[in-house]
């Protein structure tokens, strides 16, 4: 079977890359205009980290990575923030970001990778742009699957619907079959971790921390039930936004999730009991989960490392673990890759 070389577009702190590289796939560099991910991805990961926009490189730059004799994948997760459905449907064709799927294009119809992945929203499909690539890739003889999974099928402790696409110049790809038929509890996936107060570390892990809270937050977090809302707190403790008729839109904000079901989509602000249903799902800790269970509910190693301990705030970490394309899911992409590229031999 031959072996794959692989460029990651937009690699952020390396979820997709870290993925990947479980699969036996050799990621060689990953581009990103974020500094904050250069530690993160190098640090856990070995391929280097290339400060530089994917809307300026030069074709040249990204080809030198691959070696001969090897196939070559170009790998891209170009941000999905124009594409998120929290824009309700504001046109979002003026941010700069929109368009960073044509120079991805522009990229592979230079380089010519046998192989080409990327993953999105679901909503990006809704988008020209993402059309136009698609209509790119297939102009060029690439074979295409795409289609949106659902995380928890292939054992993500976590809701995350994702966008992915798969093409290959070598023949029919497609994503492998679903790999769980009972979706992984938050409970088993961060059970085991130290107990933790709001604002404490564990002095073995500086990852595991959790942010602090207002007196009335902790009052309210105290009264919070697993999967529960604010509807279970008594009166005085509602914000005023609750109180209105317009605040019930947002049942699940100040909510504790549930040990034993998938955790909600991580986002970047993940690690605030205000911003979604980010309480930790255990009455006897009254905090937001901590970073390293945020992590973890993206399926990186226990071990991953974001930042330089003396450097670690909740801010950067929190946009690198939201941003992240779940490990697992990189591993999911990798084996399909890997399962397409080893029935081509078997022929
Ligand atoms: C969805 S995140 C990628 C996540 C990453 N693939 C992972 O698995 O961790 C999108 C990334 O694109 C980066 N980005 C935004 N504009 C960029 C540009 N013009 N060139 C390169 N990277 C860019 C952001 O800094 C962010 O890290």
């Amino acid at each position: 079977m031959q072996d794959i070389d692989a460029v990651d577009l937009f690699c952020g702190a390396g979820g997709l890359t870290a993925g990947l590289l479980k699969t036996g796939i050799s990621v060689r560099a990953g581009y990103d205009i974020d500094l904050n991910c250069e530690y993160a991805y190098k640090t856990n990961n070995g391929a280097e980290f290339i400060a530089e926009s994917v809307a300026l490189v030069k074709a040249d730059h990204v080809a030198a990575w691959y070696r001969p004799n090897r196939l070559k994948l170009l790998a891209g997760c170009a941000p999905c923030q124009p594409f998120s459905s929290y824009n309700q449907g504001r046109d979002t064709t003026t941010d700069v970001k929109w368009p960073l799927l044509y120079s991805f294009e522009k990229l592979i119809k230079s380089i010519k990778p046998e192989l080409v992945t990327m993953e999105n929203v679901p909503d990006v499909t809704k988008h020209q742009v993402y059309n136009d690539f698609v209509k790119g890739l297939e102009d060029e003889g690439y074979y295409i699957w795409a289609g949106t999974i659902h995380c928890i099928d292939y054992g993500l402790p976590q809701h995350r619907r994702r966008h992915v696409l798969l093409a290959s110049k070598l023949g029919p790809i497609a994503m492998i079959p679903k790999t769980h038929s009972k979706p992984v509890t938050v409970k088993e996936a961060i059970g085991k971790l130290p107990k933790l107060a709001a604002g404490e570390c564990d002095p073995k892990d500086p990852l595991h921390r959790a942010a602090s809270l207002t007196p009335i937050n902790l009052q309210r977090i105290m009264l919070s039930e697993p999967g529960g809302t604010w509807n279970d707190w008594p009166e005085y403790l509602r914000a005023d936004c609750h109180r209105k008729a317009s605040g019930k839109t947002y049942p699940s904000v100040y909510g504790r999730m549930r040990g034993d079901e998938p955790g909600p989509t991580m986002t970047t602000l993940c690690f605030g009991f205000g911003n979604g249903r980010f309480g930790h799902y255990d009455k006897s800790q009254a905090r937001a989960i901590s970073l390293r269970e945020a992590a973890t509910l993206q399926s990186f190693p226990k071990n991953y490392k974001f930042m330089p301990p003396e450097n670690i705030t909740f801010k950067a970490v929190g946009r690198m673990i939201g941003n992240a394309v779940p490990v697992r899911l990189g591993e999911i992409i990798g084996m399909s890759i890997q399962h397409h590229i080893k029935e081509l031999a078997a022929v």
